[in-house]
């Protein structure tokens, strides 16, 4: 037995216990011989169990989700499983056949159970060491793996942001050529209509005056929407961040968010908004970044607090500055309407406006994504709930990358 007894120390359950209670506990277990071929366990059965495979070879297969039994790991001499079967009686996750004859110790679980009851402290103590670390390994490998999940599915979703504002940038570069034309043309209609020619014609004839008159009003209309064509153009390409003609340099970042809020206090005033800016970052602190940026990125955000937060009266926007270690962290909260959950996951997704009716284009919280993702390379959050208000945050390292990734 002392073969078994030197296989039994190497697995971690047993490993920190004594000569004489793994001894003892190979009392209770029982050996077992199973000849070339067979089944020492199945899998889905009820699993009670450890076994030690003290001679021979087996294998160790799986069906997988179409149904074909594939083989997962060959054992051999000293392996064991079924250890976690010891304390819980759950079913075998996987088939063991021998491949050749082999001799085997059969550790029952309720034997373990009985050896358990009357062992001494010690060498309980330890198995629940043993057992507790292989908890907290599991638990981390788990966690691990949830954040990969996690990193991959952002990535993931910065890819889809990136490739729908290249396809709009894409599209507004496009509409561009046949916007001049029209403008072209319509200027060229308005300056014939007011020409002293026509005028002299329509003169004296107020039917054909006001068939004119028409012309001109609808020539009129066309300009103001051709400017309006022009003015969201414009904004489909500032999706695409390589338009961005910012270069990066040092900026005293405080001064900077203070500034930039500055620029809407005008806004503010007419819709009784009342910005504080609270500020634990240093006001000498600099952020090797892009200001034009940045300055965009907090007049898009506080547009939508006026215009989606706050219809009715106004009321508080508060504009925090932090930072830790590589990175600044800015928050703007207002707490006001806030987001429907549904929406939620929306919001920075290029178009998705629920403001239509009030020249909303969807585009602003997009571009805002687009700008911190790709050229200050952090991350956003928004946290909302309706009825108390939005939190959107924005971490970005203390410098930004030289060069962003360019959309081309
Ligand atoms: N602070 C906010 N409070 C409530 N809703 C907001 C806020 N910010 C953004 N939203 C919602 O997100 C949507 C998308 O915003 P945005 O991309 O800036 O587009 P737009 O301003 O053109 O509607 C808005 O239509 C609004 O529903
Ligand atoms: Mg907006």
């Amino acid at each position: 037995m002392s073969d078994s007894l030197a296989v039994l120390q190497k697995i971690s359950f047993f490993q920190h216990m004594n000569d004489d209670a793994l001894q003892s506990l190979l009392d209770v277990a029982e050996q077992v011989t199973h000849t070339s071929r067979s089944v020492i366990v199945e899998e889905d059965s009820p699993a009670n169990g450890l076994f030690v495979l003290i001679n021979g070879n087996a294998q160790v297969s799986k069906h997988d989700d179409a149904g074909n039994e594939v083989e997962i790991a060959i054992l051999r001499k000293g392996d064991f499983f079924g250890e976690m079967a010891l304390l819980d009686a759950g079913t075998r996750s996987a088939t063991v056949t021998a491949t050749t004859k082999c001799d085997l110790i059969k550790l029952n679980q309720d034997a373990f159970l009985q050896w358990l009851a009357n062992a001494d402290s010690r060498a309980t103590l330890q198995l629940f060491a043993a057992l507790t670390k292989r908890v907290r390994d599991t638990t981390e490998r788990v966690l691990q793996d949830e954040l990969n999940k996690q990193a991959l599915e952002s990535e993931m979703q910065i890819e889809r942001h990136r490739a729908l504002a290249q396809m709009v940038a894409g599209v507004a570069h496009e509409i561009n050529t046949p916007l001049g034309i029209i403008n072209t043309a319509s200027n060229l209609i308005t300056n014939r209509i007011s020409g002293g020619e026509i005028q002299a014609i329509v003169a004296n004839d107020r039917r054909t005056r006001r068939k004119v008159e028409d012309i001109e009003e609808a020539a009129d209309l066309i300009q103001r929407n051709i400017e309006r064509a022009h003015r969201l153009v414009q904004n489909f390409k500032k999706i695409s961040v390589n338009q961005v003609t910012d270069t990066r340099e040092p900026v005293k970042l405080v001064e900077l968010v203070d500034d930039s809020v500055d620029l809407f206090r005008i806004n503010a005033r007419k819709s009784n908004l009342n910005t504080s800016i609270h500020s634990e970052v240093n006001d000498n602190a600099v952020w090797e970044g892009y200001p034009a940026s940045m300055t965009q990125v907090i007049m898009n955000l506080l547009t939508n607090v006026e215009r989606y937060a706050y219809t009715v009266m106004g009321g508080d926007i508060h504009i925090k500055l932090s930072e830790s270690g590589e990175s600044f962290t800015l928050t703007v909260q207002d707490f006001g309407a806030g987001i429907a959950p549904e929406n939620l996951a929306q919001v920075m997704s290029p178009f998705f406006t629920t403001g239509r009716s009030k020249g909303g284009t969807g585009l602003g919280m997009a571009i805002v994504y687009n700008i911190v993702t790709d050229v200050f390379a952090g991350t956003i959050e928004i946290q909302s709930a309706v009825g108390e208000g939005t939190s959107v945050v924005i971490n970005f390292p203390k410098q930004a990358p030289e060069k962003h990734k360019s959309i081309t």
